[in-house]
């Protein structure tokens, strides 16, 4: 079997680290790992199938250097702007975490439940979605096909590591009363809900709703769908929990949307009020996996139906997503 050199940038990063588990666990055919970071890492080293793997400052001559093909990014956008050509000047593919390239026209943003052909398409920077869309839409995908979707409505409960390392050390030194000498978030996170990820536009909204506005249409491939999104971040962990309200074109029975997405791909359907069964982030914590419950009806619109989503941010929401697009470019069309 081919293997590849892979280059993870953002090695020491929360995204970065899980990208190299996931990389092991799904057993991706990789010959050299070729971890890279900031200056600050250079000489530490990851561990990756056993073996430790030295991790080389993220430039350009380290890049040319490299012999890889595969580039998964997440150290953040400007990094990307930077580097991601530099690798696709060398043939190296990139699949990049941050949101630098993901609204340009010409790169494809994949999920691959939802839109893997869009891997093809020649471009050599493959952009990963926000977090908190990939779980979306791979829930809106089949219901989309079938119902045809009008508004999406949709409320975030998102995790702490969706803000990275930071993000999570604060709600730790939170807890164990430790001094924070630089906070991530402009309050206090512990017992807390801030409606405000990422910063905030003109219109009222933050750059994160922005997002699963814009990315949300991109991979449906349907400029359509109304998307009506509020973002909070509450002190979870294990992953992003979502309210979505939808409102379909077309009329539907509670009976066949639960069938649908029982058999939809990605998909875990957990939804038994009775017995108390619902999804949660400390069940979605370290699955790969997007898990739906509370379907109902609502019946204050033609066609409503609201739901319950979560998935683990750092999981589906990143880097499996981004292992995932590598797999299915390695399989080929
Ligand atoms: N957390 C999530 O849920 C999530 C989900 C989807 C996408 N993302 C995106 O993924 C990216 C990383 O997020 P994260 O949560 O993993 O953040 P993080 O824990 O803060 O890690 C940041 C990583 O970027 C590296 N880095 C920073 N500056 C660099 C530079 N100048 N050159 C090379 N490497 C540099 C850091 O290396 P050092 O350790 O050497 O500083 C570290 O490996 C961001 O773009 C984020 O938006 C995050």
């Amino acid at each position: 079997m081919k293997q590849y050199n892979v280059i993870v940038a953002g090695a020491t990063g929360m995204v970065g680290r899980k990208m190299v588990q996931v990389l092991e666990e799904r057993k991706f055919p990789v010959g050299k790992l070729i971890p890279m970071a900031s200056a600050r890492s250079a000489g530490k080293s990851v561990t990756f199938n056993g073996k430790e793997w030295t991790i080389q400052e993220l430039n350009e001559g380290n890049i040319k250097n490299s012999g890889a093909e595969i580039a998964l990014f997440s150290a953040g956008g400007s990094v990307s702007k930077e580097f991601a050509p530099i690798c696709a000047k060398y043939g190296i593919t990139v699949i990049d975490n941050s949101s630098a390239w993901r609204m340009e026209p010409n790169i494809p943003l994949v999920v691959p439940e939802v839109n893997r052909e869009k891997i093809f398409s020649g471009s050599k920077i493959i952009a990963n979605p926000n977090c908190s869309t990939i779980q979306m839409v791979v829930v809106l995908k089949p219901l989309h096909d079938k119902y045809k979707i009008k508004r999406v409505v949709v409320s975030t409960y998102q995790s702490v590591t969706g803000a990275g390392q930071k993000g999570y050390d604060q709600l730790m030194k939170e807890w164990n009363k430790e001094k924070i000498e630089s906070p991530k978030f402009p309050y206090q996170i512990s017992f807390n809900a801030l409606p405000h990820i990422d910063d905030f536009t003109e219109s009222g909204y933050t750059k994160e709703e922005l997002k699963m506005v814009n990315e949300t249409k991109k991979i449906m491939g349907d400029d359509s769908i109304a998307v009506s999104p509020t973002c909070v971040r509450i002190p979870s962990i294990g992953g992003h929990s979502e309210s979505v309200n939808l409102e379909f074109e077309k009329p539907f029975e509670i009976q066949d949307v639960v069938e649908l997405l029982s058999h939809a791909p990605g998909i875990v359907l957990e939804d038994n009020p009775k017995e108390k069964k619902y999804p949660m982030p400390i069940f979605a914590h370290d699955k790969d996996e997007t898990f739906v419950g509370r379907i109902r009806r609502d019946d204050s619109v033609n066609n409503g139906l609201n739901l319950w989503i979560v998935s683990d941010n750092i999981r589906k929401g990143a880097a499996t997503n981004a292992v995932q697009i590598a797999e299915e470019l390695i399989k080929g069309k």
